[in-house]
């Protein structure tokens, strides 16, 4: 049988990783600054992570939601922790699409609305909801455009929002912090708080869309955290994980929960939770947050040396570096000459660097003699 052929490849196979690496069949050794789209948080086959799944596939790897599994209370726990956020109650699921999809079911029960805002360059997945509130027609077929779905310029634009809203039938405003696919823009903090002000009043629910930007990746543990805004809803995905297909989506306490409201077969099983727990405890105990915060310091000051380097974008290690010229050649140059990933976005001229979370500079000074060489 063929595989449904959706995915442009790279004539590159993968076999084994170990921290910020990746080799191939042939043994190549690759310089993992993409993550595999923002998935590894913790690096590539942690032995913390590696032992804590084998030990837990050897004694139970799944049983369904239908009996009590107490490592998702100690999965959320451990999550209210190290973010610092509280009075949130936690739902297991297993991606990013199917967190955001939850995410506005529960904003679509909670406040019997049915019409949601999204903003320019969003991209909240490909499922049936989520994909109608991202702003890319061509992954959208007929069937996901019949959702009631607005948007809106991802700008300081509060008087179109307003205006939505006070139409009455918004159930939920849905944003990335910093935009991930879009090409890293980050509103203003008066924005954020401004439209965090207007959901209230109009009884919308906020929704933050922290699949990309979350669990730690900005060197805060939510990126809206910055902005000191409350979210009602947020849902994350990707590096909760570390490569292991786990989602989840964090609901305000005054949104009650209901009997057979939401559910899932695989989300929360034994497995995808010795993974989430092993993620939690090492983002502790090795401090990649402020890992992230120091190392983005470091790629600044780095890129400073390059000249075709404008502009700077997002912050700890979700970072885009905007070039005065499209990047799809470089991009190619660095993983095809010097064996490093980087990722794109819908801006050409960035370059999207999302490594794992423990990565160190010398790792980074690999980066940008490579591109000294390349720029050549
Ligand atoms: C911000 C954001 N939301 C949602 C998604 C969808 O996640 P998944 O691919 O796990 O469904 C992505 C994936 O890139 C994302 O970046």
């Amino acid at each position: 049988m063929e595989l449904f052929d959706v995915y442009p490849l790279y004539d590159i196979t993968p076999v084994k990783a170990k921290g910020a690496y990746v080799f191939d069949k042939e043994g190549k050794k690759y310089l993992d600054l993409y993550g595999g789209h923002a998935v590894i948080s913790i690096g590539h086959s942690h032995p913390a992570y590696v032992n804590a799944i084998s030990k837990q596939v050897a004694e139970l790897g799944f049983y369904s939601n239908s009996v009590k599994n107490p490592m998702q209370q100690e999965l959320a726990d451990k999550l209210e922790k190290l973010s610092q956020i509280k009075d949130y109650s936690l739902f297991l699921c297993n991606s990013g699409a199917e967190a955001n999809e939850n995410a506005l079911k529960v904003a679509s029960f909670h406040t019997g609305k049915d019409r949601v805002i999204y903003f320019e360059k969003a991209f909240h997945g490909r499922t049936s909801g989520v994909v109608a509130v991202t702003d890319n027609e061509n992954i959208q077929a007929p069937f996901n455009q019949n959702h009631k779905a607005t948007k809106i310029a991802f700008e300081e634009d509060t008087e179109s929002l307003e205006s939505e809203l006070k139409k009455g039938d918004v159930a939920a405003v849905i944003f990335e912090v910093i935009q991930g696919v879009g090409g890293l823009d980050e509103a203003s903090t008066e924005f954020y708080q401004k439209t965090a002000e207007l959901c209230k009043k109009y009884n919308s629910v906020l929704i933050a869309d922290e699949v990309q930007s979350g669990y730690g990746r900005t060197g805060d543990f939510f990126a809206f955290q910055k902005h000191n805004i409350r979210p009602d809803v947020i849902s994350v995905a990707k590096g909760m994980g570390n490569g292991f297909p786990v989602g989840g989506v964090l609901i305000d306490k005054s949104i009650k929960a209901k009997s057979g409201m939401l559910g899932t077969t695989f989300g929360g099983n034994h497995l995808a939770c010795a993974a989430g727990i092993s993620v939690l405890k090492v983002i502790e105990k090795e401090n990649l947050l402020k890992n992230a915060s120091d190392l983005f310091e470091y790629v600044k000051e780095k890129a400073t040396e390059i000249p075709q380097i404008k502009k700077i974008k997002g912050r700890g290690l979700m970072i885009g570096l905007e070039f005065d010229f499209e990047i799809a050649q470089l991009r190619k140059e660095l993983l095809f000459k010097h064996h490093i990933f980087t990722g794109a976005s819908a801006n050409k001229k960035l370059l999207r660097i999302l490594p794992p979370l423990n990565i160190k500079k010398e790792h980074f000074d690999k980066l940008f003699k490579a591109l000294k060489i390349v720029l050549k």
